[in-house]
């Protein structure tokens, strides 16, 4: 059997990491600013994670959501106290792309309707419900396309409330768009959005999977802009990639028994890794960190030659550069031994490192790419 060929692939094999760094088969050593795309949140291989990892594994790994499992409510708890959203309730699975089929689920149990808003160059992953908020046609197969969706453009009040009415069930945002290339919603933007789903009824979704869990330098990009969505969503960085994730629900959204369920979801290793991953993020204090590293790396990447624009927040940042990104990021890889994320933008690269990110790991990160850009200036 040969694996289905649906992803262009580096001809890099990566055998070893250790914090923001990866080694290959053949020794190289490359500098992480991508993160596994946006997964790794306290760096490869922590030590306290693998211990955590271990210890449960030696315990027990695996049984269904039909027992009681402690370590689901230790999770839940330590997730609200460092979320600051303590009064919500938790519903674990497994990827990002779940995590938002259960949230629009949720949005449409509890309002009895269908018809949702999201936002162009959106991206909320790729099973049906995910696909038919997510605005790129070329993902969805005919079987995807039924679903009530309007988007609209992002930050544009005029356009959103044209078309708000007591009809809708849910609006998703991103909390940052991260595949359509960094773009952040304007708080005034979300404050309308919460207002106008009071008003009408409807269920404020902020899809926070690639956004959360500090990468933003809170724990949750939207709470810059003070608003409280019914429904958030989580993944990616949460287990830093163990694959894990969860629904964030509003108190008044109620539970019934069978509403929703998986296998996997909540499973104790999965438990155990999140719940690693926040023990770090507090012991190291990793939001300020990505919140310093952030603005550092702003600070310098706005004055590069060939940077048109840098976009973002805290360790979410694309930056648009004046050549083309693809050849940049190629030559980052090659040459220098650096990861960068794409994006759907033009011309931007996307940055995701991990939030422990030092000084000296964004300073050689930040020289790799100067040499790249001053060869890629003079070909033009
Ligand atoms: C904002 C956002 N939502 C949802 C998803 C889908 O997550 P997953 O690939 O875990 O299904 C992604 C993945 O890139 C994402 O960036």
């Amino acid at each position: 059997m040969q694996l289905f060929d649906v992803y262009p692939l580096f001809d890099i094999n990566p055998v070893k990491a250790q914090g923001a760094y990866i080694w290959d088969d053949k020794e190289n050593k490359y500098l992480d600013l991508y993160g596994g795309h946006a997964v790794i949140s306290i760096g490869h291989s922590h030590p306290h994670y693998v211990k955590r990892l271990k210890d449960q594994l030696d315990q027990i790994g695996f049984y269904s959501n039909a027992v009681k499992m402690p370590i689901q409510q230790e999770l839940a708890t330590k997730l609200g106290k460092l979320s600051a959203y303590e009064s919500y309730n938790l519903f674990l699975c497994n990827s990002g792309t779940e995590a938002n089929e259960n949230a629009i689920k949720l949005a449409s149990f509890h309002t009895g309707r269908k018809k949702v808003i999201a936002f162009k160059d959106s991206f909320h992953g790729r099973t049906s419900l995910s696909l038919g908020v997510t605005d790129d046609a070329k993902l969805s197969a005919l079987v995807n396309k039924d679903h009530e969706v309007v988007f609209v453009e992002l930050n544009n009040e005029k356009d959103f409330l044209a078309i708000m009415d007591n009809s809708v069930c849910a609006i998703i945002i991103e909390g940052i768009q991260g595949v359509g290339g960094i773009h952040v919603p304007t708080p005034s933007f979300l404050k309308m959005i919460q207002s106008s789903c009071e008003k009408e009824g409807a269920i404020f979704i902020l899809d926070e999977i690639q956004s959360g869990y500090g990468r933003s330098g809170n724990f949750f990009a939207h709470q810059d802009a003070e608003v409280e969505p019914h429904i958030i969503t989580v993944a990616k960085g949460m287990g830093n990639g163990f694959p894990v994730a969860g629904v964030l629900i509003h108190p008044k959204i109620k539970a019934s028994h069978g509403m929703l369920g998986t296998t996997f979801g909540g499973n104790y290793l999965a438990c155990a890794a999140s719940l690693a991953v926040l023990e770090v993020m507090e012991q190291e204090k990793l939001m300020e960190n990505a919140k310093t590293m952030g603005n550092y790396l702003v600070e310098k990447l706005i004055k590069l030659d060939g940077v048109k624009e840098v976009r973002g927040k805290g360790l979410m940042i694309g930056i648009e550069t004046i050549t083309n990104s693809a050849a940049i990021r190629k030559q980052l890889l090659e040459e220098e031994k650096v990861f960068t994320g794409y994006s759907a933008s033009k011309n931007t690269i996307r940055l995701l490192p991990p939030l422990n990110i030092s000084k000296n790991e964004a300073d050689a990160f930040l020289k790799a790419f100067e040499n790249v850009l001053q060869k890629q200036l003079q070909t033009i």
